[in-house]
């Protein structure tokens, strides 16, 4: 993304990185003589020359009902299709065909956020039952058939996993939307998937509070039916089962205790549906640039070898090991690393319902230590809360890993060795791993027992994928030339999204029409953009910088200003808003609003809580900003569009630069001294904000 800034054309390409180049640390002997991928060949296997065959090893991870005849067809690109003409079941891959060896072996431990509450332990074929009994409920009771969408609203139980798969089993493409977010936010996604069952659970620990979750169940179909959709059944699972745990009332004809149901369908097998490997397996909802979040579709067949094949080879999983991630099943990083990935590999995974440090940040160390986990998966920002409550608790619990997982973003050089050295005792191998929810699982690695770790670097692209960096015309910028561009993808791969459900279009425009040959039938003219600006070091490891576009990453999870200032503009009060990101040591950044009112209404009439609820009503409550600042006006171009940078640089006491072009340039020494001497107060003045920050925010652009 080019912009005028200050009248100079700055671009990713001219930020030179300051990043230093960190000591190489390579996996020990013990990690490498057990990896499940520890041939220095397999590079050679995935070169570009055996491209697109070499992702057949992922697919014969698999088992196909039929085995297909086309490794890739590319015949119309962007629209890749993987493994043409075979035929297989993700349920039946990640259930059915591990009983015969592993029936007797976990699947899962869920662990409650209640310590001291009883582990739910199930066997792959207790979780075969479960899957079986309540398929046969979703296709007799619901009424739901292959090629339908079901939306979920599901929290971190035991069930999300068994409804995901019930579906798979179905042919039923679901579409879980992650459960913290609001009645509304579900509502939304139910409308754009066209989906007249929703599945969602009555009640969930969080932070020591059992949450009411069925009233949004109930906000939910009241948006989906402003939307036009009516939602004809809403399937309730109970956290304690025959309990009501939830004083929302049920709907009479409308809402169902899948409890009470069940014992209707004991003992009923359905049998798995062959589907091609091109049948949609999932939606999954992720921000963009625009209000309206991107059903990203993925398939069964090339999303599934993908996972499986990256649980196998970066995970290193093995069936005898114990393995946790503690993303939720709300996010791509559930659905590939806690579901699909691990189940496919027959891994014995925890499933943790509540919040790391909850009640104190020893919880998930006590939680290693009992259940033996040896695999851990989480992400910086939970990293950096662990070290921040409880840096030395890890040394008090008898817990070893031999492997562990940073996902979702950037990773300070100084917390990854806190992770490296305290939390994973100087043992475990770490992985980086880049990746986003349209990728369907890592692009960027390294191979635990074969490439060195970096600390911040992720590594180089994943097998197969060969990521190169491109400036504002679409030159490659050298690797070790120091220099940032747009991060991007030059070939496609089995695990990449199908397309934005219902809008091919804004799949193209949003992923390739930056540099693709748009005539050209040849794949290698079709790059794939991630979004992301980064580097790429002479060693072809890539660190990625932050979004290039209007996405905020907070904590891992992707915000767009668009869908904040929509939001905020749902306030009677509220004329103009801009959402901008500020540096936040522990979450990497957080939302702030600036919004200016409308004739008639006063900055004292609690116009920032307000516009603080209608955030976390229709979003959810990750999505609360921070501040809401509500200023005189906005800084704004001669053709009236909003300086989201200037407003960024104020958030975040960085230099505003020339302000010379606005049309209004006194109103930014108004809001500079508004917005500071706020935050002096507060004694909330950034402390050092990282380069990266520092970048992005130059990077926020005009109102589009
Ligand atoms: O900016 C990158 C960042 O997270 C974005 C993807 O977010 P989402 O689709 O929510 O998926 C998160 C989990 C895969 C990317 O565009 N990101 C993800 N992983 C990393 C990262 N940034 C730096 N390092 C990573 N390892």
């Amino acid at each position: 993304m080019a912009e005028k800034t200050d009248g100079v054309e700055v671009s990713e390409a001219q930020i030179a990185s300051h990043w230093k180049e960190e000591d190489l640390i390579h996996p020990s002997i013990s990690f490498i003589g057990q990896a499940n991928m520890a041939n220095p060949k397999i590079r050679e296997h995935f070169s570009s020359d055996n491209f697109p065959e070499s992702f057949r090893l992922y697919a014969d991870l698999l088992d196909w009902d039929q085995y297909w005849h086309t490794t890739l067809d590319s015949s119309e690109p962007p629209f890749f299709k993987w493994f043409v003409g075979g035929k297989l079941n993700a349920s039946y891959n990640c259930v059915d065909r591990h009983l015969a060896k592993h029936g007797n072996k976990v699947a899962f431990t869920w662990v409650s956020e209640i310590e001291g509450e009883p582990d739910r332990v199930i066997s792959y074929r207790e979780l075969w039952v479960m899957v079986n009994e309540f398929a046969a409920l979703l296709k007799d009771f619901a009424g739901v058939k292959t090629g339908d969408r079901v939306t979920l609203h599901m929290p971190m139980v035991l069930e999300l996993p068994v409804t995901m798969l019930a579906l798979a089993r179905l042919g039923v493409t679901h579409s879980q939307v992650f459960g913290g977010f609001s009645g509304a936010a579900c509502g939304d996604r139910i409308v754009d998937s066209d989906s007249h069952v929703l599945i969602t659970s009555d009640a969930y620990y969080r932070s020591g509070q059992l949450l009411d979750h069925k009233i949004k169940a109930d906000e939910a179909v009241v948006q989906a039916e402003k939307g036009g959709v009516k939602v004809d059944k809403v399937l309730v699972w109970q956290r304690y089962a025959a309990k009501a745990s939830s004083p929302t009332p049920m709907v009479e004809g409308r809402d169902y205790f899948v409890n009470d149901l069940l014992s209707d369908y004991r003992g009923q097998r359905v049998d798995p549906v062959s589907l091609p490997a091109d049948h949609p397996l999932f939606l999954m909802y992720t921000s963009g640039t625009t209000a309206k979040p991107k059903g990203c579709q993925h398939s069964t067949g090339g999303y599934l070898a993908y996972a499986a094949g990256t649980s196998k080879f970066y995970q290193d999983i093995h069936p005898e090991d114990v393995y946790w991630c503690m993303a939720d099943i709300g996010w791509i990083t559930g659905h590939s690393y806690i579901v699909y990935g691990p189940l496919s590999v027959a891994a014995s995974s925890v499933l943790f319902e509540g919040v790391p440090n909850y009640p104190d940040p020893g919880r998930p160390w006590r939680i290693a230590e009992r259940l033996g986990v040896n695999i851990f998966h989480t992400a910086p920002t939970t990293i950096r809360m662990l070290r921040k409550a409880g840096p030395d608790e890890p040394a008090k619990y008898d817990y070893h890993f031999k492997h562990m997982t940073t996902v979702g973003e950037p990773i300070e050089p100084e917390v990854w060795r806190w992770y490296y050295d305290v939390v994973g005792k100087g043992e475990a191998a770490i992985v980086d791993t880049y990746w986003q929810t349209e990728t369907g699982g890592f692009i960027g690695t390294t191979l635990p027992a074969l490439e060195p770790m970096k600390p911040g670097s992720c590594g180089p692209g994943a097998l197969g994928i060969v990521p190169v960096i491109l400036d504002e015309d679409g030159n490659k910028i050298e690797p070790g030339s120091g220099k940032a561009g747009n991060i991007c993808m030059s070939n496609p791969w089995p695990g990449r999204m199908q397309t934005i459900y219902g809008d091919p279009e804004r799949f193209v425009d949003t992923y390739y029409a930056k540099y693709a040959k748009s005539d050209s039938k040849d794949w290698r003219d079709w790059p794939y953009v991630t979004g992301d600006g980064g580097t790429q070091g002479a060693d072809g490891y890539l660190r990625v910088v932050g979004r290039v576009d209007d996405v905020i990453n907070v904590a891992g999870h992707r915000l767009g200003t668009k869908e904040l200032e929509s939001a905020a503009l749902t306030v009677e009060a509220v004329s103009e808003a801009a959402a901008v990101p500020a540096f936040d040591e522990l979450k990497g950044r957080v939302p702030e609003m600036y919004v200016s009112l409308k004739p008639g209404f006063g900055a004292d009439s609690g116009v920032d809580e307000q516009v603080r609820q209608a955030i976390s009503q229709i979003i959810g409550p990750i999505a609360r900003p921070s501040h809401v600042w509500v200023t005189s006006d906005l800084p704004k171009t001669r053709s009236g569009k909003i300086m989201r940078r200037v407003i960024a640089s104020i958030s975040n006491f960085i230099d505003v630069g020339d302000t010379t072009t606005l049309s209004n340039p006194e109103i930014v020494e108004e809001i500079q001294r508004q917005v500071q001497t706020a935050k002096v107060g507060l004694g909330k003045i950034p402390q050092g904000v990282p380069q990266e920050v520092i970048q992005e925010i130059m990077r926020f652009g005009e109102e589009k």
